[in-house]
């Protein structure tokens, strides 16, 4: 770790069951791993070995049965219903497995939804989402609603919306898993620019092997565990 790295993220020890009885699937089993700032970590393994959970678990949106995730230094655990709301809002960009747009808002409204949120103008809130979307090679659609895009033009939006303010962390569960080589490559290059910024870091589920040149670091997760981390050649810096 350089001097300008710290730690961004840090898991003990995580444990997250779902159900109970004969029926209690363990989702997690004792998760330790740790993601520096300034980075892009990938987390790769199996279906159904626990990816989804622990990027959930990170970005306070579930919470573990027990072990710990500080993130920037701060207990997820010991934040208050309010501050935790304020983290989930301000400080992490989510895209989602299944994207989450809303179908009755247009791309641009929905990728500006973190801004809104945050208070910021509607004016300056669609400008920023326009922007990004513009990166992402969807200017054309940036009108349209989601209902009437294709699988990899939703995912472009959703991209769009977790970057738009700007968060320290961003988690992304399979962002490229519906972009074609060259959409995919423009989405990563942004991933990568936020990633390399001061005090950033961000974490990639992904079965694509594609984009294992933006990343520094790639975490194996098997049946509920890490099974180890190693460092990629990054080649895209
Ligand atoms: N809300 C839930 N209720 C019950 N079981 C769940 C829930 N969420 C996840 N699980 C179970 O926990 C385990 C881990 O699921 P998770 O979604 O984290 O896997 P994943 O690694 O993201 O898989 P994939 O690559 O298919 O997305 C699975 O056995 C899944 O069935
Ligand atoms: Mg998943």
């Amino acid at each position: 770790m350089s001097a300008a790295q710290a730690l961004a993220v840090d898991c003990r020890d995580v444990v997250k069951g779902f159900g109970s009885g004969e029926a209690r699937v363990m989702a997690l089993r004792g998760v330790t791993l740790q993601v520096n700032t300034g980075e892009m970590t990938l987390l790769v393994g199996p279906s159904g070995c626990g990816k989804t959970t622990l990027i959930s678990a990170i970005a306070g949106m579930l919470t573990p049965d027990s072990g710990g995730i500080r993130v920037f230094g701060e207990d997820l655990e010991r934040m208050s219903r309010r501050k935790l709301t304020a983290f989930r809002a301000g400080t992490v960009g989510f895209v989602f497995q299944q994207f989450n747009l809303l179908p009755a808002l247009t791309c641009v409204e929905n990728a500006s939804i973190p801004l809104r949120v945050l208070g910021r103008p509607a004016g300056e809130a669609n400008r920023r989402a326009a922007e990004l979307l513009d990166r992402l090679g969807m200017a054309q659609h940036r009108d349209r609603f989601p209902g009437d895009l294709s699988g990899g033009q939703q995912q472009r939006v959703a991209i769009a919306r977790a970057l738009v303010h700007d968060p320290r962390l961003v988690v992304c569960d399979e962002p490229t898993a519906s972009l074609d080589a060259a959409n995919g490559q423009a989405a990563m290059a942004l991933l990568r620019e936020l990633a390399m910024k001061d005090g950033r870091a961000v974490i990639v589920v992904t079965h694509d092997e594609r984009i294992y040149r933006f990343a520094d670091r790639i975490a194996h997760m098997a049946d509920g565990h890490i099974e180890n981390v190693s460092d990629l050649e990054t080649a895209a810096a």
